[in-house]
């Protein structure tokens, strides 16, 4: 975990009566909308759904409209997931309607980064492998879209890590 990251985002969102997310990633068929599908389960397990909303989308235009990638869904099926997101791109007003924009790996950070306003719009700006807490050599969400298997599960396997780390971030609903 990136301890500055993690601490300053513990701040942006501890206490906080609603929790705006948005995950980001290159197409918006693989990464992001699984990282959609693993917070929500996440936060819903634990009885906190109504305090987060959780979006995502990607940089690129090529998929808008359509569901994540089958190969997406069959993986996170297996792990009780339903992915059913339609694909869009991240506009400017996003910035507006999320507290964090969270990007998968450097290259989506970096359009992101281009898109920003302000220094306000910047600092919503997050790398997903920074609230990785698990043994790995990434330090960003590989992208899956010419893998096999392995890399859906790799993926499904980081997003989980980090996701439960976001979440714990936020502070239990007893907590407030
Ligand atoms: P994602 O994966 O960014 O995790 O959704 C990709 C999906 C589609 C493409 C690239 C990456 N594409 O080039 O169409």
């Amino acid at each position: 975990m990136n301890q500055n990251t993690v601490d300053r985002v513990g701040r942006m969102i501890a206490g906080k009566d609603k929790i705006r997310v948005l995950f980001v990633c290159l197409g918006n068929i693989c990464r992001s909308p699984a990282a959609e599908g693993v917070l929500r389960s996440i936060v819903e397990s634990r009885g906190d759904g109504d305090r987060w909303v959780i979006d995502s989308a990607g940089t690129g235009r090529w998929h808008i409209g359509q569901l994540p990638d089958k190969r997406m869904r069959v993986h996170a099926l297996r792990r009780g997931l339903v992915l059913d997101h339609h694909c869009r791109q991240v506009c400017m007003s996003d910035f507006d309607d999320f507290d964090l924009v969270v990007a998968m790996d450097g290259e989506n950070e970096y359009n992101l980064r281009q898109m920003a306003r302000t220094i306000a719009d910047d600092e919503k700006i997050v790398a997903m492998a920074d609230f990785i807490s698990m043994a790995t050599r990434y330090d960003y969400i590989p992208d899956p879209y010419y893998e096999g298997a392995e890399g859906f599960e790799l993926v499904l396997d980081l997003l989980e890590n980090a996701c439960a780390n976001l979440a714990s971030l936020a502070g239990s609903q007893s907590s407030r």
